[in-house]
């Protein structure tokens, strides 16, 4: 995992661009634009009226703009990220949208969230966790849900051949090389970020250590060639203790 200063570089160089970045980045890897992406992972977190939701690492906002009128009129969300320029340009869709009574964005970190315990009906979390520390953010996120409440991400996901020895081999020296070429801080972020791809088996049992239940991960977004990552979509609930 790359320091956070590493990453707040990272995001604040590419935010002017970030849609346009994530979108070809996708359509590469997934083979599908970055709109069908977030709408599908908004499918998977099946929200009810009424719903209380967080959105971590949130970015320019588009998880909460496409979920809150899922919502109801009573429904809110509320999106966390760390990097101050991802959430200007957030606020800014926001603002365009006229949801900022329904959409409030904090910026802090998702190891540290400032919010109280079991205040939110559903966390949810498109593509950030690969940069940031996933038993601290597990923690957080379990904290901050209400029980009985759900977790639902898209995370980056190793295709289990990554898992053999001269597939790990391959990856590092890959990651080494492409490190060295590439000053960039966003390089940096994603050369960091590798150790923290997890297959489907090693999600459900970090989910699992971390007290969630009912524990779905599915290989909704598989790779366009079978070495790429691909992105998984996790599902799970805070069980009621
Ligand atoms: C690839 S973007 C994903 C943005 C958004 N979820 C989306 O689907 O477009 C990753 C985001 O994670 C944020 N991030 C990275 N580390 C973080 C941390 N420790 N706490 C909160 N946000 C973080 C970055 O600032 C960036 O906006």
């Amino acid at each position: 995992m790359a320091g956070n200063d590493v990453v707040i570089e990272a995001f604040t160089e590419m935010a002017p661009r970030y849609v346009e970045t994530v979108d070809r980045e996708l359509r590469q890897f997934l083979g599908l634009g970055y709109e069908e992406f977030v709408e599908r992972l908004i499918e998977v977190a099946s929200v009810n009226e009424g719903d209380v939701v967080l959105d971590v690492a949130t970015g320019t906002a588009l998880i909460p703009l496409k979920l809150v009128d899922k919502l109801g009129a009573r429904g809110r969300v509320v999106g966390l990220d760390i990097t101050p320029a991802m959430l200007k340009h957030g606020r800014k869709n926001v603002e365009a949208t006229g949801s900022s009574s329904r959409i409030s964005l904090v910026c802090a970190s998702a190891m540290a969230m400032p919010f109280i315990e079991g205040v939110f009906d559903v966390v949810i979390c498109g593509l950030g966790m690969h940069h940031m520390d996933v038993p601290k953010v597990l923690a957080e996120m379990r904290r901050a849900l209400k029980e009985g409440g759900h977790l639902v991400m898209a995370c980056v996901g190793a295709p289990s051949i990554w898992r053999s020895f001269l597939a790990s081999a391959l990856i590092w020296m890959a990651a080494i090389l492409y490190k060295l070429t590439h000053r960039s801080a966003r390089a940096q972020a994603e050369v960091a970020a590798v150790p923290n791809i997890r297959t489907a088996g090693e999600w459900r049992t970090i989910l699992s250590d971390f007290g969630f239940t009912e524990i779905e991960v599915a290989a909704k977004f598989p790779p366009r060639c079978f070495w790429y990552p691909g992105a998984l979509t996790l599902r799970a609930t805070k069980s009621v203790s």
